[in-house]
């Protein structure tokens, strides 16, 4: 479960690590009660939305007055980010920048561990700093039970080169971050940017926090932000269609027939998005089961479709007492019902019974958002990569 930044913030603030007052508003007249009621001249607007890369789509905004609030908030609220409506900001004072840094703290399935990275060069993405820079960003795995130490901390900020007379300060942002880490059972807690302000006070000016919900057991406060999540409609809706869905957070959907081919669709696509440029992964399970009518097409394409982060869709059918022919047909007739709903590329991967009438029928439909792949690698790639450029 990811939470919103205001979320992140009221959770830092509890584990005493340094932030910036924030108030929410839904209204531009909310906007500027709460910019009031910070009593500042400068004042920042920030969409709060389960996305990243907010401040490059016009999600972040600086205003001076009451006046410049109020037309800041219009501007953001309502605005689309990444297929996320901004419907909600939060208000913050403008912060005096000196410098921006990076710290996150991560589970790291590749290693089975847990993870910090930090960078001295923060502010900007991440994911591009990684892949053009990779030495400007330092990991280091963390021991379970002792996480993020002082002497963790101390190894970090000198690894990562930030000046000596910033080192205690930042090393301590660094332990009480992993409080927070261990404290609200994540799987993220990522810091971006960690700013040092001009009088030399770190400061968390942004959060992104993710909880293993595996461990909502052990937080009964957690129910209100499940409230608040749009994950929990998309599961209602499939439910309430018979579908067994269930929402995970990646950019590749998948719809397939049977738990095990779905459950081995998601390692493969997973796979597949490793190498890729912002690490492509499955956005959900879907089983529609033996019978591919085009009706369940149509109904599992438009739940996938309807999931804001999904950016490719990969159809894997092994066809048995359910003909591929009868496949292929549902989803020729399926994109017909949905007609502009369809508006992803979607990958099909059949194979079993009538596979050779099944593509014969998709060739013969020619839809320009379908490609026909014949093995589940080859079709996992395309989709993977499908997804990876279509951020
Ligand atoms: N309170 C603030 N005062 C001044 N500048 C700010 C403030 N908050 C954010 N900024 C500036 O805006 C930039 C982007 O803000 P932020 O990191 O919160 O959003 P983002 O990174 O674009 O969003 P996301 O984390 O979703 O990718 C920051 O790097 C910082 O330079
Ligand atoms: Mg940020």
């Amino acid at each position: 479960m990811d939470l919103l930044e205001y979320q992140a913030r009221d959770m830092f603030e509890r584990y005493n690590v340094p932030v910036l007052s924030g108030r929410t508003a839904t209204t531009p007249e909310e906007a500027v009660a709460a910019y009031e009621q910070l009593g500042v001249e400068l004042a920042v607007i920030k969409a709060q939305v389960r996305v990243g890369g907010r401040g490059k789509a016009g999600g972040v905004k600086l205003a001076r007055g009451a006046g410049s609030v109020a037309a800041t908030a219009r501007e953001i609220l309502g605005l689309d980010i990444k297929g996320h409506r901004v419907e909600l900001v939060m208000v913050s004072p403008g912060a005096d920048i000196a410098e921006e840094f990076y710290f996150s703290i991560l589970l790291d399935r590749a290693s089975g561990g847990y993870l910090a990275m930090c960078s001295i060069e923060g502010g900007v993405e991440i994911e591009t700093l990684a892949v053009e820079r990779p030495e400007a960003l330092v990991k280091v795995p963390l021991d379970p039970v002792e996480g993020v130490s002082p002497a963790v901390a101390k190894r970090i900020v000198t690894e990562a080169g930030f000046l000596p007379e910033d080192h205690a300060r930042v090393a301590e942002v660094m332990v009480r971050l992993w409080d927070v880490f261990s404290g609200a059972d994540a799987t993220l807690v990522e810091v971006n940017p960690l700013i040092k302000t001009g009088s030399g006070s770190i400061i968390a000016l942004d959060g992104k926090v993710t909880l293993d919900d595996n461990a909502t057991f052990r937080h009964p406060d957690r129910e209100q932000y499940k409230e608040s999540s749009g994950d929990v409609d998309l599961e209602r809706q499939a439910r309430e269609l018979g579908l067994g869905y269930v929402k995970l957070d990646g950019t590749v959907g998948i719809i397939g027939n049977g738990a095990g081919l779905v459950m081995s669709t998601l390692d493969v696509v997973a796979g597949a998005g490793e190498d890729l440029p912002g690490k492509p992964r499955p956005a959900n399970f879907l089983d529609i089961g033996g019978g591919a009518s085009a009706a369940v097409m149509a109904n599992g394409l438009r739940i996938i479709m309807s999931d804001p982060q999904v950016r490719s869709v990969f159809v894997n059918v092994f066809g048995g007492i359910t003909a591929c022919s009868d496949v292929a047909t549902g989803i020729v007739n399926a994109l017909e019902i949905l007609g502009d709903e369809a508006h992803l590329p979607i990958v099909v991967r059949l194979d079993g019974n009538s596979v050779e009438v099944g593509k014969a029928i998709l060739a013969e439909a020619n839809h320009p958002m379908i490609t026909v792949k014949n093995t589940m690698d080859e079709a996992a790639r395309t989709a993977a990569r499908l997804a990876s450029e279509g951020n």
